[in-house]
């Protein structure tokens, strides 16, 4: 290697290790491909819509829910209804196809996650959970749901710990 080419890449590690410090998160969660740029960013801190809008089971039942394509297009019929993003929206809608959005939360199967009890019960926030989704241009999961994270909170507010709660 020449000299040049040694202080270059010095440079690029640098630069890496400066990215790494200014972005920590981003460095956590790597954002995946998804099939439409949906923001929360502009839907739920620009727009002020509620979280449970779109995720209507959270409150109800075990799972959150994805919003079907009925609700994105209560708006998108006319909103931006030109952009190519909202295009390819109306194409699937037109095709009555299902978005296959990658999922960025899931735990094995073997785990039960009642959204209901945290949420309606517990009055736990998405956000402690879901921490900086508000704010994502492409939805990450930062928060690990480890056994322990689990276990912590639970002790500390005196609700059970037994195997069985969470593995059925
Ligand atoms: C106590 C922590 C916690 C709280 C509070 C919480 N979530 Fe979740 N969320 C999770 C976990 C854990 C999963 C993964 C569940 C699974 O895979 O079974 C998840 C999954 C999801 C998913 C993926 C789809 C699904 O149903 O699994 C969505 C969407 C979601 N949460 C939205 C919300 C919203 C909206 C709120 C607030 C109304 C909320 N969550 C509150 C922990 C939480
Ligand atoms: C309550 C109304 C409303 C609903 C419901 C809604 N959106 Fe939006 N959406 C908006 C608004 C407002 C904008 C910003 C448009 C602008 O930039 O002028 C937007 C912007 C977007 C954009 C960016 C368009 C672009 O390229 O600039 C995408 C993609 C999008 N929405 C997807 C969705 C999807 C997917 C759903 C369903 C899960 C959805 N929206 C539901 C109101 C809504
Ligand atoms: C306009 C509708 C809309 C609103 C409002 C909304 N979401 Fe979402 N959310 C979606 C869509 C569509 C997806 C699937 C695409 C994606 O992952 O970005 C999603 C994905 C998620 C996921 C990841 C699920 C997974 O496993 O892939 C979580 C967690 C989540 N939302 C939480 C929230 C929280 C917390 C709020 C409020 C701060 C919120 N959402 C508000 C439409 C919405
Ligand atoms: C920030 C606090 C918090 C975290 C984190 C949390 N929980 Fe909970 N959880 C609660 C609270 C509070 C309740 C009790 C709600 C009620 O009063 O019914 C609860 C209840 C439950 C229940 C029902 C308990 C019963 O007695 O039937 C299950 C199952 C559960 N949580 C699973 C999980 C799993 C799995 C995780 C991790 C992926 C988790 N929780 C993380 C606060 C939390
Ligand atoms: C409050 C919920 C909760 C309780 C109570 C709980 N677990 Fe877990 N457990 C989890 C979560 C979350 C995971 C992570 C795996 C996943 O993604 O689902 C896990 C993972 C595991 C694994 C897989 C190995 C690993 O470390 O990832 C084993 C084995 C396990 N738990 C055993 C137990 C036993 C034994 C008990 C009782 C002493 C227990 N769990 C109580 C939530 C819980």
């Amino acid at each position: 290697m020449t000299r040049n080419a040694i202080a270059s890449l010095l440079a690029l590690v640098a630069l890496a290790l400066a990215l790494a410090v200014l972005f920590p998160t981003h460095s956590a969660a790597a954002p995946p491909e998804q099939p439409i740029r949906y923001s929360h960013k502009v839907h739920v801190t620009d727009y002020k819509l509620d979280c449970r809008f779109c995720h209507v089971y959270a409150a109800k039942s075990a799972s959150a829910g994805i919003p079907s394509l009925a609700k994105c297009m209560m708006c998108h019929r006319t909103i931006a209804a030109e952009r190519p993003e909202i295009r390819k929206l109306a194409q699937y809608w037109k095709e009555k196809k299902p978005i296959p959005w990658v999922r960025v939360t899931e735990l094995q199967e073997y785990t039960y996650f009642p959204h209901f009890r945290m949420v309606s019960y517990g009055k736990v926030p998405c956000l402690t959970c879901h921490p900086g989704i508000d704010r994502d241009d492409i939805a990450v999961q930062r928060q690990e749901f480890g056994m322990g994270w689990c276990l912590t909170c639970h002790r500390g507010r005196g609700v059970s710990i037994d195997c069985w709660t969470c593995h059925i």
